[in-house]
């Protein structure tokens, strides 16, 4: 049988941060609720002239940079942060990336776990079709309302993954544990900008469909807890991951091995919840800090709220080494400045498009594709390489 999975793959993300201390010194509680409490130290803040597509194309056009753009015939985007209830995202990207236009491009939604899906479609076709490749990104900015509880577990940030048979990086293999339930733990009705959110509920929830979706994956013939080298999880904040790794490894009945976690929770401590994107992001920092992993299997979570879970496998190839980006991740975070709390609430309070006409978006990012303006509800981007 033909292997596919994620050829190459990298991130994102804006090049402003809050650090949570200044959270917690503005709402008088302790650093360490948040440092070891919930197991983060910052989150990235777009600013107005970044959204969903301008993260995407940053992402997208380091991972295509050299790359033969002319056999990828599909563009897939996976978010919960949609502009357009309509038009798909990837749309936008598939331009500003002069793509080729015999391309389909579509966007996928199912909170933070339609990037799963998306790979397990970019797979099934590319086994089909070997000699194309799917284009898969993740982009999102989780936003919560200001002096709430969930204010701390925001983020924003894109990977960017190219889908393909014989894939240099990771190969997904057989059998996937599914788990679907109908819950109200956390949703965005079409009327708000934020998301409503049962805070507690939602982490029990998450636990169960982590460990209902993993049994199912096991039923199936799949590969036993202790063989897996590394553990991914969907990390809205890395606690959340602890504490699925150290329910699973009971479930398996093993002692948890935090050495094989927490590899995967560094970026994701320093940039905060990224919905679709955050378990590929804790898969890049798994790979970028990990020289061991040659030929292992290793284990993936996926969870979305409302919810949907899905627990695979992926093997990491021999020369995975050769196709990380590692120190383009490092630059990117090194470059990000903190934000102090005026900046950083003046960036949340994102621009209200529907009651004007014409907003012109004063240029802020250092990224290299920025939303310009929106006139007559259209949104206009750039290039500013
Ligand atoms: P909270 O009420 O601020 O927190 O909300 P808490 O009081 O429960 O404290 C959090 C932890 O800090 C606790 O640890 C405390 O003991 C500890 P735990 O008992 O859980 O192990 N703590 C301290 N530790 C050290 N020193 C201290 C201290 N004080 C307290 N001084 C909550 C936390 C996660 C609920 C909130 O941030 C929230 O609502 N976040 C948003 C929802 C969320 O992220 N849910 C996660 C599961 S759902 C999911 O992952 C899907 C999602 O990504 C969306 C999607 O799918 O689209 C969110």
């Amino acid at each position: 049988m033909i292997s596919t999975g994620i050829d190459k793959l990298t991130f994102y993300t804006p090049a402003h941060f809050i650090d949570l201390s200044t959270l917690a010194k503005r709402d008088n509680i302790d650093p360490a609720k948040y440092q070891t409490g919930i197991g983060q130290d910052a989150f990235s803040v777009a600013s107005h002239d970044e959204d969903i597509v301008t993260m995407a194309a940053n992402a997208a056009a380091t991972l295509l940079k050299d790359e033969d753009t002319s056999n990828i015939d599909t563009l897939i985007m996976a978010t919960e942060s949609s502009i357009d209830q309509s038009k798909a995202a990837a749309i936008y990207v598939q331009q500003l990336l002069n793509l080729p236009k015999n391309i389909r491009a579509i966007e996928l939604k199912q909170a933070c776990y339609s990037a799963t899906a998306g790979l397990q479609f970019a797979c099934a076709y590319t086994a089909a079709y070997p000699e194309k490749k799917v284009l898969l990104i993740a982009s999102d900015i989780a936003r919560y309302d200001l002096h709430t509880p969930a204010e701390a577990t925001q983020g924003a940030a894109a990977v960017a993954m190219l889908i393909s048979a014989n894939p240099r990086t990771a190969i997904l293999n057989p059998f996937s544990g599914l788990y679907t339930e109908d819950v109200m733990d956390f949703w965005r009705p079409n009327h708000r900008n934020t998301p409503l959110v049962d805070g507690k509920l939602s982490t029990q929830i998450y636990l169960k469909a982590a460990e209902n979706a993993w049994k199912d994956y096991i039923n199936k013939g799949g590969i036993a807890f202790s063989e897996l080298a590394q553990h991914c999880y969907h990390l809205p904040f890395t606690k959340m991951g602890l504490k699925a790794h150290q329910k699973l490894a009971r479930s398996a009945n093993i002692e948890a091995d935090l050495s094989t976690f927490i590899n995967s929770t560094y970026y994701n401590r320093l940039i905060g919840n990224s919905y679709t994107a955050s378990l590929y992001l804790s898969l890049i920092s798994a790979l970028d800090y990990r020289d061991d992993l040659a030929g292992c299997h290793i284990g993936m979570m996926s969870y979305g709220s409302g919810c949907v879970a899905e627990y695979y496998t992926l093997q990491i190839t021999e020369n995975y080494q050769q196709y990380r980006y590692q120190k383009h991740h490092q630059t990117l975070l090194q470059r990000r400045e903190p934000l102090t709390l005026s900046a950083y609430e003046n960036y949340w309070h994102r621009p209200e498009y529907q009651v004007s006409e014409h907003i012109l978006i004063t240029p802020h990012t250092k990224g290299e594709y920025r939303l310009v303006e929106i006139q007559r509800h259209e949104r206009q981007y750039q290039c500013c390489k």
